[in-house]
C-alpha cells in the first residue's frame, strides 16, 4: 500500500477517469474525497466501489467510511474553495489533489461562443488554478508537503481542430504545471500532469458509437486499443506516492503511443 494514511481529493470523480483514479488510490490505502457536480448517483456508485475494495481506515480519527462525496461545481471559485475546506474538515487534512474534472465543446473556431469558451476555461483551467491555490494554502498553513496531479491531455501538445478552447485550456495547464513546479519546489510540493490519449469514458460516447471513426482512430494507436481509466489511474497512483518524490514539472503521456503517430482523418 503506497498511500497508507494519505488523504486524496479527486475532482469530477462520479464517472470515467476520475472514478478509476479514486478506486486505485483507495486500493493503495488512501482516504478519498469523491467530488461531483450534478450526478450524486455516480458519486454514490464510486463510493460503493471504494467501500467494496474497502479494508480498514488508517486515520487516527476514523470516519465511518474511508470515502466521502461532496457536490461542487469546479467552474465556480467559491464552490471549489468550499470543496477544499469541507475535504479538510472531514478527514482532518489533505495530502493529494487530483485535478481531473474537465469538459470539451465541439465547434469550428469561428463559431465558438463566449459561453462555451467560458464553460471550458472555467472548469479546465481557472478551476484547476484556484483549487490548486486553496490546496497549497492548506499545505503552507499546516507546514506540510503534498502532491498535485493534473489530468491534462495529449492535446496540451497536439492540435485538435474544432476543439480550440479545449486545447487552449490544456496548453495552459502545461505551463501552469511548469511554473508551479518552480514556485512550489522549495515548499516540497510536487506537481505533474498525466496526459491521456483516447480513453473509453463517457466524454467519448459519440466516438465510441461511431465504428468508422473509432476504427480510424485505432489505426493511429500503436498499441492498438483505447485506454481504460485504470491505465491513467496507475500513473496517478505512482505520482501520488513517495516513489515519485523527485519528480515535478513533468507531463506523462499515457496514450498507447498515439501522440507520435497521430494523423487527422
Ligand atoms: N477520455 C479521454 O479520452 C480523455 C483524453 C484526454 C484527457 N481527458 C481528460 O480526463 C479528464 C476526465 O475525463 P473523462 O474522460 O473521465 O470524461 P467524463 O466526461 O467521463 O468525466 C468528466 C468528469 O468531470 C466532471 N465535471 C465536468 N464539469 C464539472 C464541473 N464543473 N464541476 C465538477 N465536475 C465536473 C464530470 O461530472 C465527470 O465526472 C478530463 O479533464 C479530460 O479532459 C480525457
Amino acid at each position: 500500500m503506497k498511500l497508507k494514511d494519505k488523504v486524496a481529493l479527486v475532482t469530477g470523480s462520479s464517472q470515467g477517469i476520475g472514478q478509476g483514479i479514486v478506486l486505485r488510490l483507495a486500493q493503495e490505502g488512501a482516504n478519498v474525497i469523491i467530488n461531483y457536480r450534478s450526478h450524486p448517483e455516480g458519486a454514490e456508485d464510486t463510493l460503493a466501489k471504494v467501500e467494496a475494495v474497502g479494508g480498514k481506515c488508517y486515520m487516527a480519527q476514523c470516519p465511518k467510511s474511508h470515502g466521502f462525496t461532496i457536490k461542487a461545481d469546479l467552474g465556480s471559485v467559491s464552490e471549489l474553495q468550499q470543496l477544499i475546506t469541507e475535504s479538510i474538515e472531514h478527514f482532518g487534512k489533505l495530502d493529494i489533489l487530483v485535478n481531473n474534472a474537465g469538459i470539451e465543446k465541439h465547434a469550428p473556431f469561428w463559431e465558438v461562443t463566449e459561453a462555451d469558451y467560458d464553460a471550458v476555461m472555467n472548469v479546465n483551467l481557472k478551476g484547476v488554478f484556484f483549487a490548486t491555490q486553496a490546496f497549497v494554502q492548506h499545505l503552507i498553513a499546516t507546514n506540510r508537503t503534498g502532491k498535485i496531479i493534473n489530468i491534462s491531455s495529449v492535446h496540451e501538445e497536439l492540435p485538435f481542430p474544432n476543439f480550440a478552447a479545449y486545447c487552449t485550456s490544456k496548453g495552459g495547464m502545461k505551463m501552469l504545471t511548469r511554473n508551479l513546479a518552480v514556485e512550489l519546489g522549495a515548499l516540497g510540493i510536487t506537481i505533474n500532469n498525466v496526459a491521456p490519449g483516447a480513453i473509453a469514458t463517457p466524454i467519448n460516447t459519440k466516438l465510441l458509437n461511431n465504428p468508422e471513426k473509432l476504427g480510424a482512430l485505432l489505426q493511429n494507436i500503436p498499441l492498438g486499443r483505447l485506454g481504460q481509466p485504470q491505465d491513467i489511474a496507475s500513473m496517478v497512483a505512482f505520482l501520488a506516492s513517495a516513489d515519485a518524490d523527485y519528480i515535478t514539472g513533468s507531463t506523462f503521456f499515457v496514450d498507447g503511443g498515439l501522440l507520435w503517430n497521430y494523423q487527422e482523418q
